[in-house]
C-alpha cells in the first residue's frame, strides 16, 4: 500500500474542510507587508500531511456521533466564529483604500490592512455544512487552522534552530528567505493564531491552545544541547547557504539533564540512568510534538459539548498519538533518505541530540554514555552510535515503543467514541502513523 493511499482514505471523510484549510488559513495571515506574506505563507504553499487538522476535524466528527443526551446542550458551540474587525472588514477611511503595493507606514504602526485580495478573511461556512451533515462545528473547524499555524509557526523556527536547509523538498524557510524573516515571520504567525484563539470565546480553549505554545517552547529547550552549535547567536547568510559562526560553548550546566549522574549527589546505577533518560526523552517528546495534538483533540471536545469523561480520553487519544508520532519521526531520521523525507535525514545525531534507538543501544552498551554527554561531538562518534543501534536493535525496539502508545491511542479511541466511519478513519490514521515513510 503506498502513502498516497494510506493518508488519502481518512482525508475523504473531511476533504471538503481539509480543501479549504490552506486558504482559509491565507485569510487569517494576510499582514500589510509582501514580504512577510511570502514568507509567513510559504510552508502553506507545499503539501504538508497535515495530520494535526486532520485529527482536529476527524475527531470533531466522530464527535458529533455522540448522542445528545450525553452531552451536554448548554456548552455545545455552534455559533460561528466572529468576524474579525481589522482583519476582514474594508476600512471606511480614504487612507486605507490604496492598492496593495502602496504600503503606507501606517498600516504597519496599526496593525491594519490596506485593501487587498487577503482582508476578505476565510470562507463563511453555509448553514447546512455542519451540525446536521457533517458534525463539524464552524469553531472546530477554526480550531482545525489554528492547530496547523501554529505547527508551521514551529517548524520556521525549528528549522532555524536545526540548521536545516530544506522542508517538504525545497529550501526551509530559512534558506529561502533567511533566518530572521523565518523567526519574524514564525511569530507573526503565532501572533494571529493567538488573535483566532481568542475569537473562540472559550476560556478553557484559550488557556489550552495558549500553553501547548509555551509546551513546544519547553520542549525545544529541554532538547537544547551544550554544543557549540547551539552557541550560535546568528549565522552568516551566505547565498542560500547558511554557516554556523563558531563561537564559544554555553555553560548551563545545572540545567543539563542529559546523564542523570551528572546531577549533585546522585550516584544512580546504569539501569537507573537509562530509565531516567527515557522519562526525560518522553516527557520532552510529549512537550514538542504531543502537546499540541493532545490540547487540540481536548479542545474539539470541549466545543462538542462532550461529557469530562470522554474530554479526557480524547486528550489521552491525541497524548499516546503524538508520542507515537514523534517516536516514528525519530526512526525515520535513522532509516529514510534525506530525499525521501523531504528534509535532512540522520540530523539528530549530527546535531548532538540522541533519541529512542540510541537510547535502547545505551542500555546494552554502556560505553556509549560519553558519546552521548559530549553530543556525539568528536571524530567517529556518529559512526560509533549507527553501529551500536543497529547492533542492538534500537530501531525495532523504538518500533515496539511506538506500537505499545499507538495500541493505546487506538483503546482510548474506542472508550470515549461510537462506532461510525470518522471513528473507523481515525483508527486507520492512527494505524498508518507506524508505516508512514515520511
Ligand atoms: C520538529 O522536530 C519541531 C517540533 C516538533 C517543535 C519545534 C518547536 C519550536 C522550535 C519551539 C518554538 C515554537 C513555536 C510555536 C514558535 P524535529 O526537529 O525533530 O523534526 P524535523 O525533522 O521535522 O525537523
Ligand atoms: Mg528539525
Ligand atoms: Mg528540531
Amino acid at each position: 500500500v503506498t502513502p498516497k493511499i494510506l493518508w488519502n482514505n481518512p482525508i475523504s471523510l473531511v476533504s471538503k474542510e481539509m480543501n479549504t484549510l490552506a486558504k482559509n488559513i491565507v485569510a487569517l495571515i494576510g499582514s500589510g507587508h509582501p514580504v512577510l506574506n511570502k514568507v509567513t505563507s510559504y510552508y502553506f504553499e507545499t503539501e504538508g500531511k497535515k495530520v494535526r487538522p486532520l485529527l482536529v476535524l476527524l475527531l470533531s466528527r466522530a464527535l458529533s456521533e455522540i448522542p445528545m443526551t450525553e452531552r451536554n446542550h448548554l456548552k455545545i458551540d455552534k455559533s460561528d466564529v466572529p468576524e474579525d474587525p481589522i482583519y476582514s472588514k474594508p476600512s471606511q477611511n480614504q487612507l486605507f483604500q490604496r492598492p496593495a503595493s502602496s504600503i503606507s507606514p501606517l498600516h504597519i504602526l496599526h496593525g491594519i490592512k490596506p485593501l487587498n485580495p487577503l482582508t476578505k478573511g476565510p470562507e463563511p461556512l453555509p448553514e447546512e455544512t455542519f451540525d446536521k451533515q457533517r458534525g463539524i462545528l464552524p469553531k472546530q473547524r477554526r480550531l482545525a487552522e489554528i492547530v496547523e499555524m501554529i505547527h508551521t509557526a514551529s517548524l520556521l523556527h525549528d528549522d532555524v534552530i536545526d540548521h536545516s536547509d530544506t522542508r517538504r523538498g525545497r529550501p526551509s524557510g530559512n534558506a529561502a528567505f533567511t533566518n530572521k524573516m523565518a523567526v519574524l515571520a514564525g511569530d507573526f504567525l503565532l501572533g494571529r493564531a493567538t488573535v483566532s484563539i481568542s475569537r473562540l470565546h472559550n476560556p478553557e480553549v484559550v488557556e489550552l491552545m495558549s500553553n501547548s505554545i509555551a509546551n513546544l517552547v519547553e520542549g525545544e529547550f529541554m532538547q537544547l544541547k551544550n554544543t557549540s552549535i547551539d552557541a550560535d547567536i546568528d549565522t552568516i547568510e551566505n547565498g542560500h547557504k547558511l554557516l554556523p559562526v563558531p563561537s564559544k560553548k554555553l555553560e548551563v550546566k545545572e540545567h543539563d539533564f542529559r546523564v542523570p549522574s551528572r546531577q549533585q549527589g546522585l550516584q544512580l546505577s546504569h539501569d537507573q540512568i537509562i530509565e531516567t533518560a527515557f522519562e526525560y526523552y518522553i516527557h520532552k517528546t510529549y512537550l514538542k510534538t504531543a502537546a499540541l495534538i493532545s490540547k487540540s483533540c481536548r479542545c474539539a471536545a470541549i466545543l462538542s459539548g462532550a461529557s469530562p469523561a470522554v474530554i479526557d480520553e480524547c486528550y489521552d487519544f491525541g497524548r499516546n498519538l503524538g508520542i507515537c508520532f514523534q517516536l516514528v519521526d525519530d526512526m525515520l531520521d535513522f532509516t529514510v533518505s534525506g530525499k525521501d523525507l523531504g528534509k535532512p535525514s540522520g540530523a539528530d545525531l549530527k546535531l548532538g541530540i540522541a533519541t529512542a534507538p540510541v537510547l535502547f543501544a545505551w542500555k546494552e552498551d554502556p560505553s556509549l554514555g560519553p558519546l552521548i554527554s559530549r553530543n556525539f561531538s568528536e571524530r567517529g562518534d556518529v559512526e560509533k552510535t549507527i553501529d551500536s543501534v543497529r547492533l542492538h536493535n534500537g530501531i525495532a525496539k523504538t518500533k515496539i515503543l511506538a506500537e505499545e502508545y499507538r495500541d493505546k491511542a487506538l483503546q482510548n479511541l474506542r472508550d470515549s467514541l461510537p462506532e461510525s466511519d470518522a471513528r473507523s478513519a481515525l483508527e486507520f490514521l492512527t494505524n498508518s502513523i507506524l508505516t508512514r515513510r515520511k
